[in-house]
């Protein structure tokens, strides 16, 4: 989400920085920094909003020449997006920049604060550099203090810190996210950066460091703690490396999806509860009512809320479709809760339900990917969903954490109203921890779908259909495929064919059945049946073969709906994606469709 880059050698250490920060500066832009050591005295320049700021910062007040440097991009995780909450952090004498969440930073930040430590920023960054100079202020000792604080340290992290304690030094750590060092093309140059990008052209010789392994360097050379690295040669394309290697960014996305549903959870599950530090517990209080408000998928992240919210939290909930909201006088009641989700927090039609529902007096809560957005400084309280910069035009990891943030939020209704015995919350629970292991893409399924773009190029259209939570899903299938193939599909629920649809049903008509084990497995079966016998075109996505079925996406046994759901998500996105490359369309940039609809 957030960017790192560092730099030690002879070069212009302000200028290699800030390109390099220009290279990450799509994954998140609402701040920068960068903090500067020459001459033994560290410089360091914050600015808010796009790099071009920090650079006119920079080049304003400083000519000198540093030695070394460390640099971060943020994407808001703790804290607004302030210069203050903008990284690098300072303690007395040192800085940090980190990408990732310190999920025990308020036990460290208390602890700290009784020994004296002053604290400026609400970041959970703030705290590694404390605990280093408080270790360092007892043992005198930078590498012993490095060691200690990274023991202490629970959650995602990767690290540099620099210090005047020791000002020839860059300490290094990566746990969770990534983090990469380099040997400079020139001598005595040693660089890092959170991906390929920044270090193109300037270095050929990387380490991709592994979880655990961190270590300190020196314009003469990289001094690791331990032996778990190797050496590996750069790409050598800047674009190509900005997709880590993938064909499109949606691919990247769709591949990214495990990892970034970790960094949505982080901190917000506990052992027997799931927490929202953004939440004060008074938005829910006298809640008897949810009504949920969005466009497009983020939509169909709503619809699969309305089944959970009701199952999970007993509370009654309605979804609508923000343009529709808007103009047709809604009732609103004060005991509602308005949820408004969007992954930009632009778009026009939810921002003015939004406005609206403000205006009628009612509580609210914004789910979005993008802090300081307009939705987030118009809602009272936001859910960040983590899910780092969507590039794709097509949506796919924002969805995904929409979903799981909302099951999580159906919880900790749940919880807070006491509808939900600790069993129920415990294996609700468990599945949630199991869900980034159902967003790991097996090849043989992408593989299969690969193979079954060829057959489902034609035809006069496709149904996606499914019940329940699947229906939704089912919605969500057939919106990607019509974004970015341009072949009609409709999602419909499963019971309702025979009501009309299935007078279409003929070979040519492809049906998508999103078939779970875990969840009315026999009445989809029922009803996938009445359309084979009349000849359509059936592909199955369940862990269980069916034999009247054409075609066969097997997804992986669990034992919860949702992590069939998730499972089932990624085969629906990846066929898409694959039948989409077979006609030879723009994956990312899809004809007619803009990223952000911030227009009526
Ligand atoms: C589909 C897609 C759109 C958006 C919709 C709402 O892949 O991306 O349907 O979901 O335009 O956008 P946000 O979530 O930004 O409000």
């Amino acid at each position: 989400m957030c960017g790192i880059v560092g730099y030690i050698g002879k070069n212009d250490t302000t200028k290699i920085l800030l390109d390099g920060l220009k290279e990450l500066e799509y994954r998140g832009y609402d701040s920068a920094g960068i903090a500067v050591l020459g001459d033994d005295k560290i410089d360091v320049f914050k600015a808010l909003g796009k790099l071009h700021n920090l650079e006119e910062k920079v080049n304003d007040s400083s000519s000198k020449k540093y030695e070394l440097g460390i640099g971060h991009t943020r994407w808001a995780t703790h804290g607004q997006p302030t210069e203050l909450n903008a990284h690098p952090h300072l303690g007395e004498y040192s800085y940090v920049v980190h990408n990732g969440i310190i999920e025990n930073y308020k036990e460290l930040k208390e602890e700290l604060s009784n020994l004296g430590h002053k604290f400026v920023s609400q970041t959970d960054t703030e705290v590694i550099v404390h605990l280093f100079e408080n270790y360092n202020n007892k043992f005198n000792d930078t590498t012993k203090a490095f060691h200690s604080t990274i023991e202490r340290l629970e959650g995602a992290f990767s690290i540099l810190l620099i210090t005047k304690a020791d000002p020839t030094k860059v300490f290094f750590f990566k746990h969770g996210s990534p983090l990469i060092v380099a040997k400079g093309n020139e001598d005595d140059e040693v660089l890092f950066a959170s991906s390929d990008a920044p270090l193109i052209g300037l270095a050929n010789d990387v380490v991709y460091l592994e979880d655990g392994v961190g270590g300190i360097a020196t314009a003469q050379g990289i001094e690791f703690f331990n032996d778990n690295y190797s050496w590996s040669t750069l790409p050598t394309s800047k674009q190509f490396a900005q997709k880590d290697g993938f064909r499109f960014f949606m691919e990247k996305e769709i591949y990214e999806q495990s990892d970034v549903v970790v960094d949505c959870m982080l901190g917000r599950l506990s052992d027997d509860e799931i927490l929202f530090d953004e939440i004060d517990k008074s938005l829910i209080k006298g809640i008897n009512e949810i009504k949920i408000c969005a466009c497009g998928t983020s939509y169909h992240s709503g619809l699969t809320a309305s089944y959970l919210f009701e199952r999970l939290s007993k509370v009654k909930c309605n979804v609508e479709i923000a343009s529709e909201f808007r103009y047709k006088e809604p009732l609103l009641t004060k005991d509602t809760l308005f949820i408004v989700i969007s992954q930009s927090g632009e778009t026009a039609d939810t921002l003015e339900a939004l406005k609206m529902a403000k205006a009628a007096g009612l509580k609210s809560l914004v789910i979005c990917n993008v802090d300081n957005s307009s939705m987030t400084r118009t809602a009272d309280a936001t859910i960040l969903t983590r899910a780092g910069i969507e590039k794709g035009v097509a949506s796919t990891k924002a969805f995904t954490t929409q979903t799981v943030v909302l099951w999580m939020l159906a919880l900790y209704f749940g919880k807070a109203k006491n509808v939900l015995g600790s069993d129920k919350l415990q294996s609700e629970l468990h599945a949630l921890r199991e869900v980034p292991k159902s967003l790991i893409i097996d090849d043989s399924m992408h593989e299969k779908t690969k193979r079954l773009s060829k057959r489902y190029l034609h035809g006069h259209g496709f149904f996606f259909i499914g019940r329940d939570v699947f229906f939704p899903l089912a919605l969500e299938g057939a919106l990607k495929l019509k974004e970015i193939s341009y072949l009609h599909a409709e999602g419909y629920p499963a019971g309702e064919m025979k009501h009309g649809p299935i007078a279409l049903a003929d070979p040519e008509l492809f049906t998508i059945a999103l078939m779970p084990q875990n969840l009315l497995y026999d009445k989809i079966k029922s009803n996938v049946e009445e359309l084979s016998a009349r000849d359509s075109t059936i592909c199955s996505i369940s862990p269980l073969d069916f034999d009247l079925s054409d075609d066969f996406i097997k997804i992986n046994e669990t034992d919860h709906y949702m992590l069939e759901f998730f499972e089932m998500l990624i085969a629906l996105q990846l066929l898409s994606m694959e039948i989409s490359v077979r006609l030879g369309n723009d994956v990312d940039m899809p004809r007619n469709l803009a990223k952000s609809v911030t227009v009526e």
